[in-house]
């Protein structure tokens, strides 16, 4: 590293193994040499308008690719399209109606089989029952639904009359949801009575209604029955899904929006922080997600069986179960439930009857199979796969190799790929029949799209740790945050002048892999080195013992901070602190050995499965725990502080 450069996060650990493409996968793969990456870097701008008029159905055509006026972009100005069309209609008119859209799971066991000519007619159905509910072009819609059909027809049938959908993920809390509906002033409300999980039904409903009392602006609440639990129904605002769809016609013409009308908003607050409602628009988002699901997924869209495990209320069931694969007219699983209802082999047995080819899945599940053990993969036959992916948080080389090998079968490449809620769609992953990959880096920004890492003064890192940013505008980017311009420019695009600041850092290796490092606030400094909690945590899960880790820097009197680790082991291993301690200093090197570890049967995490590293660091420094309301679940904390309490520092 040189003299200009620190500050940012040293990088510790290095990683050697490499999987490049099989013959086999890139006889059939869409991608096998650099022509994308050679097109893009000579015109980007050329580049996503050759995708945009390739990949997407446009009534009128664009007549400005970009109007790009920092931090405010405009793509494909002048051209108007429908995202509904796109996803059903044009699939429908080129004579593939019988192709089904979805093989449906419900958690108790229940299917329906759903193709793109009934996925049509649903969804014209309640774009018309909207209409008759006085849902105009304009006007927001919450969504409030457990993982069925109807939430993607909800999200379908808003997108078809122009009306911008805010689907919040069913197991936040009603303070949550009314946060929401008043941030977005949102009309109608689309629920259910309850839905399934863990073999129960949870009610949606009753939160609803206690949202619902705060909520001015609310007109209608519709409702859909799949729990089956009783719910009380308000006069003149409450409507049945199912009555109001028995009358409704199937025909309802996909209505052309201009291409930066808003499509829809997405609160997201990371771990910290007030909600934002991240805004997306309509050509450039369907753009991103119709290529990036298109190449990093290699679609065959005959053949593939695509099964996303997201749920709908986040951005990654957004652009990989409804927007993306639907503009693809591809064939895809949705599941209700839990991983492990009735059993821990749930997601096996789905992968083998519905013949999954493509699985893509987050990193806290992969390390939760690791936990369970390879027994429970191994009851299945998985032959049907032939490419995996993960999103969501830095996958641990460990986790990597695990999933190739007892999910993959040795023979599946593995997309690691890296994005955000503001970047719409995947931004830095491998494009599987053209990458040598490596266990644990997302690889290279794929083609129209540029990275670059700085350190704190804006320089440019070639080598080594600095922090992510994007260099260029893209199609999938975040148009804003929903009322408040100026945290959408403090946010993003004030850290480091002229870029995109991701929030991430990442290192750069010699090879110009890129290995994403986590969030800048969770990197830790011990005795002056900047370490990131994800190299701590990737040795510690390179032992064999260990299925998962959360690390975080806690403060301490000689060292500043000092390395605090809680881990999970594998089903059945047994180990010790000083032994993992040992494994660190080993792994990645002295400086990053933890003063404490911890074993602990279960981690903090946050609704979509991310460590909550800022709780355990106050559990870590003693402190109390105070809002705890968006854990997966908040019994843990109290068990880590007992654990801390009883423990004395060596
Ligand atoms: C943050 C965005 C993108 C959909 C799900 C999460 C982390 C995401 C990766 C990856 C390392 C990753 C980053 C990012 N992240 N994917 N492949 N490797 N980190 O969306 O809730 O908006 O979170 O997730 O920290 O900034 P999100």
């Amino acid at each position: 590293m040189s003299d200009e450069q620190h500050d940012t996060i040293d990088a510790l650990s290095s990683e050697n193994r490499t999987f490049a493409p099989s013959d086999d996968f890139k006889a059939t793969s869409l991608v096998v040499d650099t022509s994308l990456y050679d097109e893009a870097n000579t015109n980007d701008e050329a580049f996503w308008a050759r995708q945009a008029t390739e990949l997407v159905d446009w009534e009128q055509e664009f007549d400005t690719v970009l109007d790009w006026q920092l931090p405010d972009a405009k793509w494909f100005e002048g051209g108007t399209l429908n995202v509904s069309y796109n996803c059903l209609d044009r699939h429908v008119a080129a004579g593939r109606g019988d192709k089904v859209a979805f093989h449906w799971e419900g958690e108790p066991g229940d299917k329906r089989t759903i193709t793109y000519q009934a996925l049509l007619d649903e969804v014209s159905q309640f774009a018309n029952v909207l209409k008759g509910l006085g849902v105009k072009k304009g006007d927001r819609v919450n969504i409030y639904l457990p993982m069925i059909p109807e939430a993607a027809v909800a999200m379908l049938a808003c997108a078809r009359i122009g009306a911008p959908h805010s689907v919040v993920f069913g197991g936040f809390s009603s303070q949550s949801l009314s946060d929401r509906i008043n941030d977005a002033e949102a009309k109608v409300l689309i629920t259910a009575d309850g839905g399934y999980r863990r073999g129960e039904v949870f009610p949606l409903k009753p939160a609803a209604d206690e949202a619902c009392e705060s909520t001015p602006s609310i007109e209608h609440v519709v409702v859909v029955r799949r729990g089956g639990n009783d719910v009380t129904m308000v006069d003149g605002r409450d409507v049945w899904y199912h009555e109001l769809m028995e009358g409704a016609s199937t025909d309802c013409p996909a209505e052309p929006m201009e291409a930066e009308h808003l499509l829809f908003l997405l609160y997201t607050s990371g771990t910290t922080g007030k909600p934002k409602g991240i805004m997306h628009t309509t050509g450039g988002y369907l753009t991103h997600v119709t290529y990036t699901h298109k190449y990093v997924f290699d679609l065959q869209p005959e053949t593939d069986v695509f099964w996303c495990t997201a749920d709908v209320g986040w951005i990654t069931g957004h652009s990989y179960i409804v927007y993306g694969p639907l503009s693809n007219g591809c064939t895809q699983v949705m599941y209700e439930g839990v991983p492990n209802y009735p059993a821990n082999d749930r997601f096996w047995e789905i992968v083998e009857e519905y013949g999954v080819t493509i699985f893509y899945t987050a990193p806290t599940a992969i390390r939760t199979f690791m936990k369970w053990g390879a027994d429970e993969p191994a009851k299945h036959d998985l032959s049907s796969l032939r490419l995996i992916g993960t999103v969501g948080e830095p996958i641990n080389p460990e986790a990597w190799m695990w999933y190739h090998e007892h999910i993959g079968g040795g023979r599946c490449p593995i997309v690691d790929t890296w994005w955000q809620t503001e970047t719409g769609g995947i931004m830095i992953s491998p494009l599987p029949g053209a990458t040598t990959t490596k266990p644990g880096s997302a690889t290279f920004p794929l083609p129209g799209v540029s990275t670059e890492l700085v350190d704190d003064d804006a320089n440019v890192v070639p080598v080594g740790g600095g922090y992510l940013t994007l260099t260029r505008p893209w199609p999938g980017m975040l148009r804003g945050i929903w009322g408040d311009p100026e945290r959408y420019q403090e946010t993003y695009w004030s850290r480091f002048p002229d870029r995109y600041f991701a929030g991430d850092g990442a290192k750069l290796d010699d090879d110009g892999y890129l290995w994403l490092l986590g969030r800048v606030d969770d990197v830790m400094n011990v005795s002056g080195h900047r370490i990131s909690t994800t190299e701590v945590e990737s040795a510690l899960v390179s032992h064999p013992s260990v299925a998962e880790a959360a690390v975080v820097g806690a403060n301490d009197p000689t060292t500043g901070q000092a390395v605090f680790a809680y881990v999970i082991l594998r089903g059945g291993a047994d180990t010790d602190e000083a032994t993992l301690r040992a494994h660190v200093a080993e792994e990645i090197g002295a400086i990053a050995r933890p003063k404490r570890v911890f074993i602990t049967p279960d981690l903090p995490k946050t609704r979509s499965g991310k460590i909550m590293r800022r709780l355990l660091r106050d559990v870590a420094e003693g402190r109390n725990i105070g809002d705890t309301t968006t854990l997966a679940d908040a019994s843990i904390v109290d068990e880590l502080q007992a654990k801390a309490a009883e423990s004395t520092a060596d």
